[in-house]
């Protein structure tokens, strides 16, 4: 296996002294889509900033495709194969078009102006947004700030995409445009580090690392630790599906190793039942 990220005995300290990160060691590998939960400060976005070196370990090591992140001159290069998108898609705009956003990192790598409108093409027709390019971020839903965000990376062409909480500003519909978006990066070979806090997005990930208190405490296929008792204490709002088949696991109708995550498979395993 390649590794992207390997991650070893990272801590990190605010300036006040709050230990965020404690001695949290984890991988990822490539083409893996790793998915990161736990409950609100528990140290998921501190983590994913360490990735593509925006945060710097107080002590341990992040080391990207062989470039530990500490080393200043490995950082830009680090920045175009890890690529990050926010939460908040407003606050991440620079250009007065979409145009003009999405041409910003390339231009920033120097590259020759045709290469860069190239890419600008390429990477909004990537996300459906090419219409839009003359547009100002302003006119622009949530879903497709967010779609733009994405295309800002993509023009980067990177190896790996950290996505921190990105749709839990959005409404149902863009969320599963998101989600369709970002599963489709990974069936085509991008890396993927994904933090959310809805387990019901979870259903897309090779792995699920669950962090508590700056700690990881889970690290393993999704199902199996889903189906576990005591991941309900890390704080997990459970979605409907998987509390029921949580209870049917609980109850030995259910194989946990075939623990289901949709509701599709929750209706099969029912059906295999009866
Ligand atoms: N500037 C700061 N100084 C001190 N503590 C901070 C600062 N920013 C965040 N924290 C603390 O770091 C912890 C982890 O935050 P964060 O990584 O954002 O968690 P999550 O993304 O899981 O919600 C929280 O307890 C938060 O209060
Ligand atoms: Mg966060």
């Amino acid at each position: 296996m390649i590794y992207m990220i390997h991650i070893n005995n990272l801590s990190y300290r605010y300036p006040d002294g709050t230990l965020v990160l404690d001695s949290v060691s984890m991988d990822v590998h490539k083409g893996e889509f790793v998915a990161i939960a736990g409950k609100n400060g528990s140290g998921k976005s501190t983590l994913l900033r360490h990735m593509n070196g925006l945060m710097l370990p107080s002590e341990g090591s992040v080391v990207v495709k062989g470039m530990d992140t500490i080393d200043s001159s490995f950082i830009l290069n680090i920045r175009q194969i890890a690529g990050m998108v926010f939460q908040d898609p407003q606050s991440q705009f620079i250009g007065m078009t979409l145009e003009e956003d999405v041409a910003f990192g390339p231009e920033n790598l120097g590259l020759p102006q045709e290469d860069i409108r190239k890419r600008v093409d390429m990477s909004l027709q990537d996300v459906g947004m090419q219409e839009y390019k003359h547009q100002t971020p302003g006119s622009l839903s949530g879903g497709q700030k967010q779609k733009v965000a994405l295309a800002s990376i993509l023009a980067m062409k990177p190896e790996i995409i950290l996505f921190d909480e990105v749709t839990s500003m959005l409404d149902p519909y863009s969320r599963g445009e998101i989600l369709g978006l970002i599963t489709q990066l990974h069936e085509n070979g991008t890396t993927i580090v994904y933090v959310t806090h809805r387990l019901e997005e979870l259903v897309h990930a090779d792995r699920l690392i669950v962090m508590e208190n700056g700690r990881i405490t889970h690290n393993g296929y999704p199902r199996v630790i889903l189906s576990q008792g005591n991941v309900v204490d890390s704080g997990f709002e459970f979605p409907p599906v998987i509390e029921l088949a949580k209870r049917l696991c609980d109850s030995g109708f259910i194989d946990p190793a075939c623990f289901p995550l949709s509701r599709e498979k929750l209706m099969e395993a029912l059906c295999q039942l009866m």
